[in-house]
């Protein structure tokens, strides 16, 4: 992108996220632990985090389920946003994640229980089926992308009539459009935007989101 785009992008965003999803204590002491931890600065934007604290207040959400932890930015938001009493079970494949998520979760947001759960979320998400686990409000996929369709298939197993279900990262600045692309987590984004366009179970649509690039969420609802 040339860099007078990226400028404007970076500008509107931050003109955004200044108004309308400032960073208190917690939010920012989240991001600083996982940087001094070496996480990848991969987490959602602070503005992407208020779509998501507002879809899930929207939608009433009790039970919240996220695919892909890191440092529980993402974890804070849609925690925040449950009523006292509510749940978010977040996948983490990499214990090193989990514990900087859990030390950063922990008196994150009152009156809510967040489950932090290490193993690959596949696996995690077949033992939840397994088990007869309620059905979530609200799930939000945002671990490997080339998987993307296989977490799909077992969050539905693990829904009812008015799930939500979002994805993040269904853009890659425009890769999803490119039919070859080298790009894998665009092919597995690609495949996403396919699945849910055309299933029979879901109504869906993908918003750009911005940053410095262009990227997108996917938001679904089960029928
Ligand atoms: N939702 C977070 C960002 C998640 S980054 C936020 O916005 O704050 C993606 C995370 O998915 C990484 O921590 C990575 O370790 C994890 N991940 C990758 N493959 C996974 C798998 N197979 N199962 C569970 N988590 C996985
Ligand atoms: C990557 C993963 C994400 O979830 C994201 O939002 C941005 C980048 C990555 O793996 O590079
Ligand atoms: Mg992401």
């Amino acid at each position: 992108m040339d860099p007078l785009t990226a400028d404007l992008l970076e500008r509107i965003n931050s003109y955004v996220e200044e108004r309308f999803a400032p960073l208190d204590p917690v939010l920012q002491r989240n991001l600083d632990a996982s940087h001094a931890a070496g996480l990848p600065a991969i987490n959602v934007s602070a503005a992407q985090g208020k779509l998501l604290y507002l879809l899930a207040k929207i939608s009433g959400a009790r039970r919240v389920l996220e695919v892909g932890t890191l440092g529980g930015f993402s974890t804070t938001w849609l925690a925040r946003a449950l009523p006292p009493g509510g749940l978010v079970v977040t996948l983490e494949v990499d214990p090193a994640h989990a514990d900087v998520a859990r030390r950063n979760l922990d008196g994150a947001a009152d009156g809510v229980t967040i489950d932090v759960r290490v193993g690959d979320a596949a696996e995690s998400l077949h033992q939840m089926i397994a088990q007869s686990e309620a059905p979530f409000d609200l799930v939000f996929i945002d671990a490997d992308k080339i998987r993307y369709v296989v977490y799909l298939d077992l969050a539905l197993r693990l829904s009812r009539r008015g799930t939500v279900i979002l994805a993040d990262n269904v853009i890659r600045h425009g890769l999803v459009m490119d039919e070859i692309t080298d790009d894998e987590s665009a092919r597995g984004a690609r495949a996403y935007n396919a699945l849910i366009a055309a299933h029979p179970r879901l109504e869906s649509i993908v918003l750009p989101i911005l940053r410095d690039t262009v990227d997108g969420l996917a938001i679904s609802i089960v029928r």
